[in-house]
């Protein structure tokens, strides 16, 4: 066997390192349009649903404290809709205090909260308004934005507004796998374009709040799933005119929008969005794995060639493929100039072994972007404790720190001290290289 040669990869000062999860995953207890989709047989392959979770509703102060222990500096979580506006325009002053107590429980052991406004889940009021296809939506979340914020503008909070955008219009209005569980390419674009006039609204409405109360200007951000696109056959210009179609449409279309502050509405013509206008301070990117096309498949139906690298997320077919990691990184710089958090980043696998080696792996390809002049300010790791995963149920285990199923008792794994030992030197010594990867 060659052994590699490694060396310490320390980032730049200041560069933050953390966790991310999401209140449904996590929370337990949730009644939302995603808890209802659960209850249908076969919606979830695993059978289990959120109603547990990690009971992280109840337990946010000890999951709080295990990051203090294992040095995370921030952490990525979302509050859920449903909890704050049960019904149209009224809110719940309890839950509201409990977020309160989830944010100050943060920032009380030095963790920077960065909060997700949109994590895939919406009220069942908001799903019988036809969700995110009526031409509503947008301003209807803005309102709810707005009083959350004025809320809790007096803590020092990272904004995130949706997460994933692309997912959601794919996953739920495409492909048929989420809820609303629809296959059309026509509504899936109007999804796409209101959740992006939504982002417009949400910062639209944080920016507001925060002027009016006169405190600065918070940092923003979209978060987007980015995946690698690549053809089946690199010779055939068919599969790399896909790959590029299914490039730009999946990752750069929307995130092109809310930077330009252009939507392109019904009839195809651009608008401009007034409040689109400086609605990203940095983008938020996801990355789990790539995208093989074949010209010869559908793509829009679901067809797919089959994968052909061994290593591969438990219960969901994405395969470990970090070198796709620093082109999209690079692009994403090069096109929107704007700073990049590593906002998700890991794998569900009950082998902790490969998840080690994961997340060095991707944190090389991290490490090498920086090196060539991208502005990264942070690396999450998805996910702390061991959560629901959305159609997978348990059967995709991301977590760091695992369950023990009976009484929910935390149990790190060599994972969490992975990260603890990466974020005690900055970086990935050639010692933890060495230790992992040969
Ligand atoms: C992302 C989602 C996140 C989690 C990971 C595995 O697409 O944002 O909630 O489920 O995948």
């Amino acid at each position: 066997m060659i052994k590699m040669e490694y060396k310490d990869l320390i980032f730049p000062a200041g560069f933050k390192w953390g966790t991310a999860s999401s209140a449904h995953q996590s929370e337990g207890g949730n009644h939302n349009d995603w808890s209802e989709w659960e209850q249908v047989q076969g919606n979830v392959k695993d059978g289990t649903d959120s109603q547990v979770a990690c009971d992280h509703y109840n337990r946010y102060e000890e999951d709080f404290d295990l990051m203090k222990e294992f040095g995370h500096q921030v952490h990525r979580f979302s509050i859920e809709w449903s909890r704050i506006e049960p019904s149209p325009e009224r809110w719940d002053e309890r839950e509201l205090e409990h977020y309160r107590r989830v944010i100050q429980a943060l920032l009380v052991r030095g963790i920077q909260p960065m909060l997700t406004l949109h994590h895939f889940t919406n009220p069942i009021w908001f799903r019988d308004l036809g969700s995110w296809l009526n031409p509503e939506a947008p301003e209807i979340f803005g309102r709810y934005v707005g009083k959350l914020v004025s809320e809790l503008k007096d803590f020092d909070i990272i904004w995130n507004t949706i997460n994933e955008p692309m997912v959601i219009s794919a996953m739920g209005y495409l492909f048929g796998e989420f809820p609303p569980q629809r296959k059309d390419f026509g509504d899936a674009q109007v999804v796409s374009r209101h959740l992006l006039m939504a982002h417009g609204q949400a910062a639209e409405a944080i920016r507001e709040t925060y002027e009016e109360s006169g405190k600065n200007h918070p940092l923003i951000a979209p978060v987007m799933s980015v995946s690698h696109f690549m053809p089946e056959d690199p010779d055939d210009p068919d599969d790399v005119e896909l790959a590029t179609y299914l490039d730009e449409l999946y990752n750069h279309m929307w995130i092109k929008g809310a930077i330009t502050g252009k939507v392109i509405d019904a009839e195809g013509n651009e608008m401009r969005y007034e409040a689109l206008e400086n609605s990203v301070d940095f983008i938020g990117m996801n990355y789990y794995s790539r995208q093989v096309v074949s010209s010869r498949m559908d793509f829009l139906n679901g067809e797919m060639p089959e994968k052909t690298i061994a290593e591969r997320c438990d219960g969901l077919d994405w395969e470990v493929f970090p070198d796709g990691y620093y082109p999209l990184i690079k692009t994403f710089w090069e096109r929107y100039g704007k700073p990049l958090w590593m906002t998700e980043n890991g794998i569900g696998t009950m082998d902790d072994s490969l998840k080690c080696r994961y997340i060095i792996s991707h944190l090389q390809q991290v490490y090498n972007a920086i090196q060539d002049g991208v502005d990264i300010w942070g690396y999450l790791v998805w996910t702390w404790v061991t959560n629901f995963e959305w159609a997978q149920g348990f059967m995709s285990d991301f977590g760091l720190v695992g369950m023990e199923p009976s009484t929910l008792q935390r149990i790190p794994r060599e994972s969490a001290y992975l990260l603890k030992d990466i974020i005690e030197h900055n970086g990935i010594t050639k010692e933890i290289q060495q230790r992992f990867l040969q």
